[in-house]
Order: C-alpha cells, then structure tokens, then sequence
C-alpha cells in the first residue's frame, strides 16, 4: 500500500479522497447511506492504511481534471508516501512518481522543455527533425512527443545497445542508427554523430528550399555516395524544415524543465513542508533543477546526490576532484560504469549539473539497489527501476543521517518495465553476484520492526476476529 500526497491532477489521487476526509463526523452518516457495501469497504480499508500511517497532515485532493493532448498530461506526477521505508525510518519518505508520465519517465518533461526552447528560440519548427545520441529514457521521451510538435525524431544508439531499444523507439515512429561504439572524444562517438545529423538536416533543408537539392544528389552520387545520400533521406524528407540537437547532457532546458516543474511541484505537494530532497544524476537536470529551485525557496532544506558505482560525482561533490586522469570520461571506450544501474552517474561535469546546490553526496551499491527495488516490490507494490530504486537507497541514508521526524523527498524516476532484461533478470544478477537475498532492509543496517504487509495483515486479521 502507497499513500498520495495532493496533486492538483493526480491520476490516482481519487482514490485518496475518502481517505483524507476528516474521519467520521455527522455528515458521514448520511453519505454513508448511499454508498454501496463495495464502496464502504474500499473506503474502510484506505481509512485503515491513513491511520496506521504517521502522517496526519494529507492535503486533501482535488479531482483530476481532463487534460488537452499528450503535451498537456505530463507532469503533475503524485508525490507517493513509500509506507515502508517511511515507517522503518520514523522520517516521512516520500516518492515523485515520474513513472506515471505518458512517456514513462522523468524525461518527458526534459524532451517538452527542449522542444518549446527550441521552437521559441526559432531553431526549430514543425516538419523539422530533433536527433539525440541516446538509447535511454530521453530518446523514448522525445520520440513520445515529437508527433505532438509536428516533428521527427532521430536516434543514435551504440550498436551494443539491446535490440528492444531500438524496436520501442521504431514503434514509436524515431528512426534508429545503430552506431560502433567509440569514446566520447571521437568524432563518431553516438552523441557527435547525432549533433552532426542535426546540422546536417539544417544544410539539407537550405539546399532543399534553394533548389539546389537535386543538383547535389547528381553530385553525389556521381561521387559514389548513393547509399549515404539513400540514408539521409530517410531522416531527412524533402519536406524536412531542419534539424536539433536535442543534446540532453549540455542544453540547460532539462534543468529548467524541473526548476520550473518537478521542484515547484514537490513544493507545492508538501506545503513547503520537507527538510531534505535526494537524487542520483545522469545528465544532472533533475537534482540541479530540484535542488536549485528548494533552495531558492528555503536554503534549510538540505539537498544531497545518491552517486552508483563507476561515477566520479561523489567525489566531486565532498572533495571537489571528479576523477584521477585515468579515469577521465576521454581515455574509456565506451560505457565507464561498472554497474547495473541505467541513466545514472557520469565521469564528467555537465552544464546541467553545475546547476546543482548540494550539501552532500551518499555512495550506493549495486547490491542495495537490487535489495531495495525487491523490497519495495514486495511492501509497497511499487514496481520500479533501477535509478528509482537507488534514489530510495539515497532516501534511507538521508533519513538515518537526518534521524526521525524527517520529510524527505526523492524520484521515482521510471517503472521496472524497462529494466526486465538486467535488473530484474535473474540470471542475470546471478552472472553478476546480486541475487537479492534480503528479507527486509537489514542491507541498509536497518532492522524492520514489521514491513508495512505484516502490519496490515495484523489489521485484517483483528477485524475478521471482532
Ligand atoms: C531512468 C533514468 N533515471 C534517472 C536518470 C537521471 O536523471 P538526470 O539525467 O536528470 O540526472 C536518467 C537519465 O537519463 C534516466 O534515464
């Protein structure tokens, strides 16, 4: 069980609402009345789970009101109570559910943001192509909504990458380039080539708009370059009216997309009422953003980064060194992170990033982020994944550095859907030595007086008795 904390559009906030009604009173009796048994037992068993709760402050919810397009459904994501870790703490601990995009991610708020920026920067238009060097959750996010701008999406990826990431972005209408993976120093490098596919469209469409299109064809192919030329016209259309780096590590709209959005959100769902906020970062949009636009707010609220392995961020944070040369981003081949985790850590500073206020770094551990998403599973039915699961391991270490009494607020990144192949494979893990085998949160040095389950059995069982 999971509680909500209001959100102006939650979409499952309705559930929530007999719950946060003042209980029983007068006015009950008569509303009783016209409830069925069906609905009197639903609203018996969220009443229970708001009492066993220590949280006695629930905003109440308003109803989610019908939203215009896709654009206009992402964000105002619920801001969950995770029952489990909340009451093994003493802190409250609470969950943004950026799972329930329409994208499924966090991302589709940076992919909207990037768009708007640059429509009204004039960069971009409809009919245009926006390219990104990703096979994560910024592709998916920005293929999600390029129809709604009336663009194209086009996508590098290492050609390692999983074959079914390549399929989901094709399903969603991108085009794929499977590239060879080499260091980001290269001039082939997944990211460069898709900065350069968008400049390249930007010259296709001037060409194309003065005529010159054909003559350059001839050229071409005269040249013995009719297969390149075959390829680019299928992410550049004669119709293309040019292209845009999306470029998610370096353009600042991601972290503008959460200073404006995610952190006002978080402040507005707990009445300006937390003490800390938690995150790991990839790009570092979201915990620069959030943790920006809270201190801007109130510079008491502590903000920290949960850094995976591999990552030079935790370093960087508490001594203020990213890496030693060898392991500078430049010198690796592909993939510097020796860990499970996706779309967290980096060994380089990005524009994003140095956006952040942070008081302080926590390090996280493969094993705890597989614990933790198995314990979270089977306590709370949340299904999450692997960055999520590690921001919640960074929740439970603020919450023991803080001590009990605590509002702290985390990410819920994207659901574990994406990750069946790794992080919830079993054979996998197993190949890596992260078979989970916890039977609470005993990984984080935490003994579980009684998960949240058990506590609700105890209560079903007492009224079946009486
Ligand atoms: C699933 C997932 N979680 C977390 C992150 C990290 O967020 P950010 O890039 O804002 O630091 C990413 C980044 O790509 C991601 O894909």
């Amino acid at each position: 069980m999971v509680e909500l904390y209001g959100s102006a559009n939650s979409r499952v906030g309705e559930r929530r609402i007999s719950a946060a009604m003042p209980p029983v009173t007068a006015t009950v009796g008569a509303v009783a009345a016209a409830l069925s048994i069906a609905a009197l037992s639903y609203f018996l068993r969220d009443f229970c789970s708001f009492k066993g709760s220590t949280t006695k402050t629930h905003k109440p919810f308003s109803r989610r009101k019908s939203r215009k397009g896709l654009i206009d459904a992402i964000g105002n994501t619920p801001l969950i109570r995770i029952n489990s870790l909340s009451d093994a703490t003493g802190c409250e601990i609470l969950g943004k559910a950026e799972f329930l995009n329409p994208g499924g991610s966090v991302k589709d708020r940076v992919a909207v943001r990037i768009f708007e920026e640059a429509f009204a920067s004039g960069k971009l238009a409809p009919g245009g192509v926006i390219t990104e060097g990703s096979a994560g959750s910024t592709a998916i996010s920005l293929a999600t909504v390029s129809p709604a701008f009336g663009c194209r999406c086009h996508v590098v990826i290492p050609d390692d990458v999983a074959l079914e990431k390549s399929q989901i972005l094709e399903a969603l209408g991108a085009t794929v380039e499977r590239v060879r993976p080499v260091s980001i120093t290269h001039t082939d490098h997944y990211v460069n080539v898709a900065r350069r596919h968008a400049a390249e469209a930007n010259e296709f469409s001037l060409k194309h708009i003065n005529s010159i299109h054909a003559h350059s064809k001839e050229q071409k192919l005269a040249n013995g370059h009719a297969f390149e030329e075959e390829k680019r016209a299928s992410v550049f259309s004669n119709d293309c009216t040019g292209g845009f780096f999306a470029d998610q590590f370096e353009n600042l709209a991601n972290f503008r997309a959460h200073y404006d959005g995610t952190g006002p959100e978080i402040w507005e769902q707990t009445g300006g009422n937390l003490h800390a906020f938690v995150a790991a970062a990839g790009t570092g949009g979201t915990v620069a953003g959030v943790s920006r636009f809270l201190k801007d707010k109130n510079q008491k609220i502590k903000c920290f980064l949960i850094d995976p392995p591999g990552s030079g961020l935790f370093n960087r944070v508490t001594r203020g060194v990213m890496y030693t040369k060898e392991e500078a981003e430049g010198k690796r081949l592909k993939n510097p992170f020796d860990t499970v985790t996706e779309g967290i850590g980096i060994n380089r500073l990005t524009c994003n990033f140095m956006m952040a206020k942070l008081d302080g770094a926590f390090l996280g551990t493969d094993k705890e982020a597989v614990e933790m998403s198995r314990f979270l599973l089977k306590n709370d039915g949340l299904f999450l994944g692997s960055s999520s699961a590690m921001n919640c391991v960074g929740a439970v270490r603020v919450a023991q550095a803080l001590g009990p009494g605590h509002t702290i607020v985390t990410i819920l990144c994207d659901s574990g859907m994406r990750h069946l192949s790794k992080f919830y494979n079993a054979e996998y893990l197993s190949q890596q030595g992260l078979e989970p085998s916890a039977n609470g949160l005993e990984f984080l040095g935490l003994v579980q007086k009684g998960s949240h389950a058990s506590v609700m059995k105890r209560i079903y069982a007492g009224r079946a008795e009486s």
